[in-house]
């Protein structure tokens, strides 16, 4: 009886000793005090993280949350969150669980108010991995302090679209050291690998489908199109009192589905009705989206309205409308640099040439 105890703690601790993070970890959710580290490993077995403003890491955190993926054998996408954080400071993070140690890695926490900064975009990059790729690393050279994303990250929801599509080695790379949003799309759904690998901001939405933050001076609504969102609907209301009450001084909306668009999937009524009755009386800026498979700068009563979608994903025709200022049937990304009083957008092709560029004061 005794000896077959031994065995079964012997087997127990082995199992403990061989859980394995299977994934380079990435960042979610970052505010001044606090991000999210997600780290994919094959156990539920805690994951402990290190961190610090060295390698030395002084302090360390624990799983928080775990959510599992589809994967046949599961796999477990450990959330730990580290709180504590000073605004605009770099820290070093480095994930453990049973023998295996993710390599070191380092973040920014969010700036304050009244703080420059700047923060990169993207959507729609889906199968193209080898845009994509090149997309990442231009992206991790420009050095932004976070990222905003459209949607369309893979095919579909299948566990292994997510990991052969997006979760690519550059854009790894990237995920490490800079902590994305996602603003989900009718590909990759929002479904349950979409919230495995992601984490999104606690907002007065109190929900993770859809959600705003605050970062320096500027104010991110982040819409889901694959919840309702239609006049009446819960995530309607959210947007109205959400950009109602924001003081920031520059407002931005993204979400997968634009409003206007000429070509690809053309216009979507909801979300012209949403414009009207909300992002207009309340002067949003710019409007991010994705979804047709170009770039197109459209200027409607005061918002400029940008299809920035594919990162990626198949090219599609533009057509141009009388409200559109530039199109162009190329790959793209996005660099925003936003002070207090401007704001500079720059749109990149994979060779990084400007296709377009403009700015705003206030
Ligand atoms: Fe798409
Ligand atoms: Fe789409």
């Amino acid at each position: 009886m005794r000896i077959l105890i031994a065995i079964c703690l012997t087997i127990l601790f082995q199992a403990h000793l061989n859980a394995r993070i299977i994934m380079q970890p990435y960042l979610q959710a970052v505010t001044t005090s606090s991000v999210f580290v997600l780290i994919e490993c094959d156990s539920p077995d805690t994951v402990e993280v290190k961190f610090g403003t060295s390698k030395t890491y002084n302090q360390s955190a624990k799983t928080e949350l775990i959510a599992t993926t589809t994967a046949s054998p599961v796999t477990y996408v450990h959330k730990v969150k580290l709180a504590g954080l000073t605004p605009a400071t770099n820290y070093h993070y480095q994930a453990i669980q049973g023998k295996s140690a993710s390599r070191d890695a380092t973040f920014y926490t969010a700036v304050s108010a009244g703080m420059p900064f700047r923060m990169a975009w993207m959507a729609d990059c889906r199968t193209g991995t080898a845009i994509f790729g090149k997309i990442s690393a231009l992206m991790l050279q420009a050095n932004p302090m976070f990222a905003i994303y459209g949607g369309d990250l893979c095919i579909n929801s299948e566990y292994k679209s997510w990991k052969k599509q997006f979760f690519i080695k550059d854009q790894l790379a990237f995920a490490s050291c800079v902590p994305f949003f996602n603003s989900p799309g009718n590909h990759e759904g929002w479904k349950q690998n979409t919230k495995a690998f992601t984490e999104n901001p606690v907002s007065a939405s109190g929900t993770q489908d859809y959600y705003s933050f605050d970062y320096g001076d500027l104010h991110i609504l982040s819409l889901n199109t694959e919840v309702p969102y239609k006049k009446g609907s819960p995530q309607y209301e959210f947007a109205a009192s959400d950009l109602a009450a924001t003081k920031q001084p520059w407002k931005i909306v993204i979400a997968h589905v634009p409003a206007y668009c000429r070509g690809g999937h053309g216009e979507n009524k909801a979300m012209i009705a949403m414009t009207k009755a909300i992002f207009e009386p309340n002067k949003v800026d710019i409007v991010l989206t994705g979804h047709s498979h170009f770039y197109q700068h459209n200027l409607i009563n005061g918002i400029h309205h940008l299809v920035t979608g594919s990162a990626g994903a198949p090219l599609s025709n533009p057509e141009k409308a009388d409200y559109t200022l530039f199109q162009a049937k190329e790959y793209q990304y996005a660099v925003i640099d936003v002070s207090t009083n401007k704001l500079k957008l720059y749109i990149y092709n994979p060779a990084n040439e400007i296709l377009d560029s403009f700015q705003l004061e206030k």
